[in-house]
C-alpha cells in the first residue's frame, strides 16, 4: 500500500480562488497543483514564473467540482478502479466525493466508500474514495508499476493476468444430459 506524498495535499487544496498576485489578468485564478513543491495551488501565472520545470497538474471544473485530465494524472498515479466521464469531450475524474441525493434502487454498480452510483462496474467515485479505499482495507494501489521495460518482456501477463475468460462451454456439457440452446438464438 503506497499513496504518494503530494495525493492527500492535493485533495485537501482549495482550487479556483483568485491569485494574490495575478488576481487581475486574465487567466489569474488559481486551478493549478505542483507535485513537486506540494503548496498550495497557483495560478498559470505564477508556474511560468516558480513552476517552471516542475509537474504541474491543471485542475478544471464540472458543475463546480473539481476534476482533472485522465491524461495528465494517469501519468503519476494509478487511477483503475476510478469512475471516469467525458465532459467537454476530455475524459476526466473527479477529486473528491461529491454530495448526493440517495441513489434510487436498481443502481448496479455504487462506489465501495460514500455509495453512489456508477456508470460502470467499477469501485471508486472519485480519487479521495479511492484513497480511503487504499488507506482503510488496502485492497487497491496508486502505485504504477510494471512500467517501461517489464511490460515488454512478456512475463507481465502471467503476473497481472487480464480478465479471466470464461471457461469453454463445452467444459459445462455432461454427457447424456442435453444442454440448452443459447440464448438469443
Ligand atoms: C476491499 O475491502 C473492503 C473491506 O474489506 C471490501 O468491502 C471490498 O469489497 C474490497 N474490494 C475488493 C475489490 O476486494
Ligand atoms: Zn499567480
Ligand atoms: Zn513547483
Ligand atoms: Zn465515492
Amino acid at each position: 500500500m503506497s499513496v504518494p506524498p503530494w495525493l492527500e495535499s492535493l485533495l485537501s487544496s482549495a482550487f479556483f480562488s483568485v491569485c494574490q498576485t495575478h488576481g487581475d489578468a486574465a487567466r489569474g485564478e488559481c486551478n493549478m497543483y505542483c507535485l513537486d513543491c506540494q503548496g498550495d495551488a497557483f495560478c498559470y501565472y505564477c508556474r511560468s514564473s516558480k513552476h517552471k520545470d516542475h509537474q504541474v497538474i491543471q485542475i478544471r471544473r464540472s458543475s463546480y467540482h473539481d476534476v482533472v485530465r485522465v491524461s495528465e494524472i494517469q501519468k503519476v498515479l494509478d487511477i483503475s478502479g476510478v469512475q471516469t466521464y467525458v465532459i467537454n469531450s476530455a475524459r476526466v475524474l473527479f477529486l473528491n466525493e461529491r454530495p448526493q441525493p440517495k441513489s434510487g434502487k436498481g443502481v448496479a454498480h455504487l462506489c465501495e466508500i460514500c455509495g453512489r452510483s456508477l456508470l460502470d462496474p467499477l469501485r471508486f467515485c472519485s480519487l479521495g474514495c479511492k484513497l480511503v479505499g487504499v488507506k482503510r482495507h488496502g485492497n487497491a494501489s496508486f502505485t504504477i508499476d510494471g512500467r517501461g521495460e517489464e511490460l515488454r518482456e512478456g512475463t507481465q501477463q502471467d503476473i497481472y493476468p487480464s480478465t479471466p475468460s470464461p471457461p469453454p462451454s463445452s467444459a459445462r456439457r455432461r454427457k447424456g444430459i442435453p444442454h440448452r440452446a443459447p440464448f438469443g438464438s
